[in-house]
């Protein structure tokens, strides 16, 4: 997957990309991320990317121009045709579903925001809106981040152990079951018996009843989309209400 970055602040990404898991998916290939400064794509003395807003009010808005001309230069440059994506808080909820889906496309161009938003003429040029969450940033720099690590780490080969990207947290709508290492024993603290059983069928029903556990009582929003058995929902049911 090609992902192009499209920021005023270029030197903010290189320390997250270059290091641990998405620094080997680029040496390998899996991954290209090619960062672009927007103030190329200005032509003015001062480079300017943002101006006041029609109407008054405070704050500054991200002129359309730069934005149009970088994302001319940008998507014209490739063979594919780029999804572009905006980073704002105004955009979806990414969501991992979301996040597959994104990692299954040949190109991505992130266009992150500063300042209070976007001249919404810029709207009509992304194929997508994304917002990381009900917050504020200072800009869509860290967002894109965020998307970038997340869709990388689907990309085939980029994880060593094939599972680990499915078994997790959301990839069958629950939150992960409890994990331990040695010491099996720790600061007043067991591990619980089944994990050193060596049963591999009763771990992994004991993996998949915490899974239930815990997404019930730290996210009962989730269990309503997730994919249980009749048994697991009466049981997700009952702590909820308290009762579990
Ligand atoms: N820019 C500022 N805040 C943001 C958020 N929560 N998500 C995406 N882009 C943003």
């Amino acid at each position: 997957m090609r992902v192009d970055i499209i920021s005023i602040l270029p030197e903010i990404f290189a320390s997250v990309l270059d290091a641990s898991i998405i620094g080997r998916a680029r040496s390998s290939g899996a991954l290209e991320v090619v960062v672009h400064d927007l103030r190329m794509w200005t032509d003015d003395r001062h480079r300017t990317t943002d101006d006041q807003p029609f109407g008054g009010g405070p704050g500054m808005v991200m002129k359309a121009e730069p934005v149009y001309r970088a994302l001319d230069a940008v998507c014209a440059n490739g063979a594919q045709q780029p999804t572009v994506v905006l980073l704002t808080p105004q955009g979806v909820p990414l969501t991992q579903d979301l996040v597959r889906e994104l990692s299954a496309l040949p190109r991505l161009v992130l266009v992150c925001g500063r300042y209070e938003g976007f001249d919404d003429r810029i709207l009509v040029r992304a194929d997508l809106e994304l917002s990381i969450g009900d917050y504020v940033l200072t800009g869509g720099e860290l967002p894109a981040l965020v998307l970038t690590d997340s869709v990388a780490r689907l990309l085939p080969g980029v994880l060593g152990d094939e599972d680990s990207a499915f078994e997790e947290s959301f990839s069958q709508g629950l939150l992960e079951y409890p994990q331990y290492t040695r010491p099996a024993s720790f600061a007043g603290m067991d591990v619980p018996e089944v994990l050193l059983s060596g049963d591999h069928a009763r771990i992994a029903a004991w993996r998949r009843r915490e899974a239930v556990r815990r997404t019930a009582e730290r996210r009962p929003d989730l269990i309503a989309r997730a994919d249980l058995t009749q048994d697991e929902r009466v049981f997700a049911r009952r702590i909820m209400e308290g009762s579990g």
